[in-house]
This record gives structure tokens, C-alpha cells and sequence, in this order.
């Protein structure tokens, strides 16, 4: 008698597991994606400059376990496609948390409805994003809360919600020249770019690696929030904008061999 694996989840040949999600959502990820950047853009590539230095590849860094409750949940823009404000609100939320200024969740609605580049739903680029905290900073969430689930934005209001003044918070931009290890264990998540592969919108968890024969189709604003070493393969811990029900409750860990960029510049910092 012959026994048949029914490990129907594991992908063949890797150490991750695969799930269906509705197509309709799958849908919504793709056609929020970004372009992957020119060569001598405003990105950094991070694989080739900064993540395979070998001095740190033993080391396991989470800025989960490191700054527990500090980290904020992965939240899922709906419809709207400005994930690098996203991005930037999440980034920065953290980094606020972690230098104990404030545990504040911060608006993306406010950079979108507010900041003078890329105003709504459109994609805005990691400098233009970039530009738009450094004009008009933060307020909180419940300052102005996030309304563009279906990819309406309202104008720019004069006052928060409950009708006091905006007060914004205004991070340092880092633009010093930095190692992305050493930010991220110092100051907390960052944001960058990741190749997706057609694949990844079946992940589940484990270690993603696309098959070997696989295209990437575009790129996604993640959060590096740590790395390790699994086996032989290094991989990074990304928080993503796809909401807590994707991957790893929101977080993904997806081999080193595939490429990140960060933006130059793009680090905030709330040192005094
Ligand atoms: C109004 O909301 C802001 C931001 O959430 C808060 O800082 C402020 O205390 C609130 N004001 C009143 C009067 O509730």
C-alpha cells in the first residue's frame, strides 16, 4: 500500500506554506503595486549594498520581541493606493513608540488628504511621500482618522475631527548615510521596497522564496522589522500593508535572496 503526502500546503521544494485568498483581494494587491525602480534612482538596492554584510548574518534581530508592544499592527489601505503613506505613518508610529515620545498610531489619511505632493489615492513615490512629512508632519489617527477605504479622499479639513486644532508631529528626516541593520535595531522599522513574485499573494507562512522560474511582476512598500537565518538561507521579517488576515498575522519572512530598495533619505528619526 502506498501513503500520499496530503501536505497539499507546503510548496514543493521550499519551507513555506501556501493559502488561497479571495480573489477579489488578490485583485486589490496587485493593483496597488509600485514600480520597481531605474537603476541610479532615488533607491538603494538593499541586497547589494547593505543586507548580505556577513558580520551580521548570525545575528537574529525582531523589533517585536525587542520593543514589545511598540510595534504597530499591519493595517490594510483597502482600495487606495497610497501605500507609501502607509508606509511612512507605520514607520514613523513605531519609531515615536520606541524613542518614547509618544504611543501615538499616526494618520495616513492626513498625508494624503494634506500634503502638497500626490494629493489621494494615487501612487506617490517614496520622495514625494518623503516631501509631504517633511511640509506638514503627523497628526493621530484619532486626529484624522482613515476614511479612503474605497479610494475617496476628502479634502484637506482645517481641524481634527472633534474640531481642536491640528498639532502635528514633526520627525527628524534622517538623510545621513546609514546601514539598514543598524537603523532598524536602532530607530526601529523601515520602509522599503520588495520585488513581488505572482506567488506571494498565496503566502501563508514560513519562508518565501518565489520558484526559480517565476517573473516578479512589480514592487510593494513593506516595513523591514528584523532578519535571521533559517537552515543556510538568511531572510528578512517585512511587516506588509495587506491587513492582519495575510501571512504571518500581517508579517511575512521572505528570503534575503530577493530584492529590497530603500529610498535614500527616507529614515524619520525622534531623537531630541
Ligand atoms: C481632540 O483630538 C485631539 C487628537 O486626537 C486630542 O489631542 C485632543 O485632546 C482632543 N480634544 C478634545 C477637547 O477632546
Amino acid at each position: 500500500m502506498m501513503f500520499v503526502c496530503l501536505c497539499a500546503t507546503l510548496v514543493s521544494g521550499s519551507s513555506w506554506t501556501a493559502r488561497t485568498y479571495p480573489k477579489e483581494q488578490v485583485d486589490i494587491w496587485t493593483q496597488r503595486l509600485e514600480p520597481i525602480p531605474d537603476v541610479n534612482s532615488e533607491f538603494t538596492s538593499l541586497d547589494s549594498v547593505t543586507m548580505d554584510d556577513s558580520e551580521s548574518n548570525a545575528v537574529q534581530f525582531d523589533a517585536r520581541t525587542r520593543w514589545p508592544g511598540f510595534i504597530s499592527d499591519s493595517r490594510d489601505p483597502g482600495l487606495c493606493s497610497g501605500l507609501y503613506s502607509f508606509a511612512a505613518a507605520s514607520m514613523a508610529t513605531d519609531r515615536l513608540a520606541i524613542h518614547g515620545v509618544a504611543t501615538t498610531v499616526l494618520s495616513p489619511q492626513y498625508l494624503l488628504s494634506c500634503g502638497p505632493k500626490c494629493r489621494g489615492c494615487k501612487r506617490c513615490g517614496i520622495s514625494d511621500t518623503m516631501n509631504n512629512v517633511e511640509s506638514i508632519g503627523f497628526v493621530s489617527e484619532s486626529c484624522f482618522p482613515y476614511v479612503s477605504e474605497k479610494a475617496r479622499v476628502p479634502q484637506c479639513p482645517a481641524n481634527c475631527k472633534n474640531g481642536s486644532k491640528f498639532t502635528p508631529i514633526r520627525p527628524k528626516t534622517v538623510y545621513k548615510e546609514f546601514t539598514v541593520k543598524d537603523d532598524v535595531s536602532t530607530n526601529g522599522p523601515l520602509v522599503v521596497l520588495m520585488k513581488i513574485f505572482p506567488s506571494f499573494n498565496r503566502y501563508s507562512s514560513g519562508i518565501y522564496s518565489p520558484s526559480p522560474d517565476e517573473q516578479y511582476v512589480s514592487g510593494e512598500p513593506v516595513l523591514i522589522v528584523g532578519w535571521g537565518t533559517e537552515g543556510d538561507s538568511g531572510y528578512y521579517i517585512v511587516k506588509c500593508f495587506r491587513g492582519a488576515s495575510f501571512g504571518e498575522r500581517g508579517y511575512a519572512r521572505v528570503t534575503n535572496r530577493i530584492r529590497l530598495w530603500f529610498g535614500e533619505g527616507f529614515g524619520v528619526s525622534f531623537e531630541q
